[in-house]
């Protein structure tokens, strides 16, 4: 469902050429629980950033439910960003001013479907999440954990086929981080969305049904894991 071939990236930073990605090639199949690991440095955000359309791409290509992220129609872009894919962030990125229940809620305002529609969705989520009875509050007033758990709403409240989290464990404690990991896998098994995740975290790692190493911005090594 997601197929990278041959992805090459490179930043300039200044004068120096830095190759984030050299040569990536990696077939996500629907409903996997992946891992991408490796070294500071390795190319992991940037990957996740290329699957997710953030990124541009120097050559290769992406290719998500079939559209192509890079060299296709602009429609498909759009579409993808759109429709197929949430994000987790590892600083939660929720928006201060707004609830939990707003920042959930916004990305179907946006699309303007009926109040009632709207409330009854977001509300389900929050529940599904945990955080029944804190649909009120504003980030500020939530713990960390609390936090990325309202981010794992917003990230699925259009339904999207994948989900992709940078290290979305890695401002929490080892306890709590787990708890999210328990979260995700959960609805992993119950919706089938795929989620991809970056981590340097060994707990999180064992969390993933298959694990990526990067290395250097190559895949070191691919393996299928034993379900935690
Ligand atoms: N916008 C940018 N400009 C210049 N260089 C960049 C930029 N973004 C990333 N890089 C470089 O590209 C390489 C890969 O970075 P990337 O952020 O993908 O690594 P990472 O594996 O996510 O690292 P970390 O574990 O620290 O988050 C690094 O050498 C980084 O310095
Ligand atoms: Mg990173």
């Amino acid at each position: 469902m997601i197929t990278v071939t041959d992805v090459h990236k490179e930043y300039l930073d200044g004068e120096t050429h830095v190759r984030a990605l050299r040569g990536v090639s990696l077939e996500i199949e629907k409903g996997e629980f992946l891992s991408i690991a490796g070294p500071s440095g390795s190319g992991k955000t940037t990957l996740l950033n290329v699957i997710g359309c953030i990124d541009t791409v120097d050559s290769g290509s992406v290719l998500i439910d079939g559209l192509a992220v890079t060299g296709g129609k602009k429609g498909d872009l759009i579409e993808i960003r759109r429709n197929k894919i949430g994000f987790v962030f590892q600083s939660f990125n929720l928006i201060p001013v707004l609830t939990a229940y707003e920042n959930v809620a916004m990305a179907l305002s946006l699309l303007g479907l009926p109040e009632s529609q709207i409330r009854e969705r977001t509300m389900n989520l929050l529940a599904e999440v945990g955080l029944s009875n804190m649909e009120g509050r504003r980030p500020a007033k939530l713990s960390g954990g609390q936090q990325q758990r309202v981010a794992v709403a917003r990230a699925l409240v259009k339904d999207p086929l994948i989900v992709l989290a940078d290290e979305p464990t890695a401002n929490l404690d080892s306890e709590t981080g787990e708890a999210i990991l328990q979260l995700m896998k959960g609805i992993n098994q119950r919706r089938g969305t795929t989620f991809v995740f970056s981590t340097h975290d060994q707990m999180v790692m064992d969390y993933a049904d298959r694990l990526c190493r990067l290395h250097d911005g190559l895949i070191e090594s691919d393996e299928l894991r034993r379900s935690a």
